[in-house]
């Protein structure tokens, strides 16, 4: 691992260093995706990711290694392909996210503000959340997306998002429809997936977490919704929030049946 991810590092450094600028951006990091696939730099998030599932923390000195993503106590294993979904112990929809505060209250005794301190991280200011969604979804890669429909609430959900996703407003009167509902737009070079179509839809989500090259972080889905947001310009989209949650599950579940393929490496 140590040696592909030295390879990786430099890489990436001929590749920030390298003239982008001029051609399309889309091929260029098609090429060093396609030669990082060995040694993703997100394998550190990973690793970080794993050791804070097992290990004991907050106030009652437990680990994650009860929490049910869904699939049963602690079953890991393609528990993110079938997320977000129905909770009957919450009596609600989660997401990965929303599940991951749940067990942190529970079973760890944090409080709900301590939980979700920190959802995204920055340098050396690191996000629980990043690492664990990202060993968490590396645990479903190859895993087709299937996410269930069969409860009203998760019907519901799925109502409000794609709601949420065709709603225009603010100062631009953008909707996520508004940069996402053709195919073949782009913006300042970069390809805009068209997230109405199935294919769309499916790449959009199964690509997502990510180790971003421009930022040397490893994002998450919930990031890509807020910086999304931002590019709205409407206000924030709140971390953990029912409109988070139902967002989340609209684009999910247009991507059942794909296989799931993350965490990627985007520009
Ligand atoms: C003003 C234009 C704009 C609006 C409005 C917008 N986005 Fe985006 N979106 C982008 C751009 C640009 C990218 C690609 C960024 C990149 O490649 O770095 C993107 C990327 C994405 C991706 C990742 C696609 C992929 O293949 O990696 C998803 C998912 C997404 N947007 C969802 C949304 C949702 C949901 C909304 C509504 C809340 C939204 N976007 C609103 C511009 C927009």
């Amino acid at each position: 691992m140590t040696v592909t991810l030295r390879a990786a590092t430099l890489l990436l450094s001929a590749a920030l260093a390298g003239p982008v600028i001029g051609q399309s951006a889309t091929d260029e990091i098609a090429k060093y995706r396609k030669q990082l696939q060995e040694g993703n730099p997100a394998e550190l998030w990973e690793a970080r990711g794993e050791d804070l599932w097992k290990h004991k923390r907050g106030p009652k000195n437990a680990s994650l290694e009860r929490c049910d993503l869904g699939k049963g106590p602690g079953v890991v294993k393609g528990a993110y392909a079938e997320l977000p979904r129905y909770f009957a112990d919450a009596e609600r929809v989660m997401d990965l996210e929303t599940r991951l505060v749940h067990c942190m209250v529970t079973l760890q005794g944090f409080t709900p503000a301590q939980a979700t301190a920190r959802p995204f991280g920055s340098g050396t200011n690191r996000s629980d959340f990043e690492a664990l969604a990202a060993w968490i979804t590396s645990e479903s890669k190859g895993v087709n997306m299937n996410v269930p429909m069969a409860h009203p609430k998760e019907q519901e959900a799925y109502r409000v998002g794609e709601k949420m996703f065709f709603f225009r407003g603010g100062p631009h009167d953008f909707g996520c429809v508004t940069c996402h509902g053709e195919s073949g737009k782009r913006i300042r070079l970069q390809d805009l997936p068209n997230l109405t179509d199935r294919a769309g839809a499916q790449l959009g989500y199964t690509t997502w977490p990510a180790y971003r090259v421009s930022q040397g972080e490893l994002r998450t889905f919930q990031w890509r919704l807020n910086d999304c947001y931002r590019q709205q310009r409407f206000p924030e989209l709140k971390f953990a929030s029912e409109g988070s949650i139902a967002l989340t599950m609209y684009l999910a579940r247009n991507a059942n049946g794909a296989a799931f393929n993350a965490p990627a490496i985007k520009r």
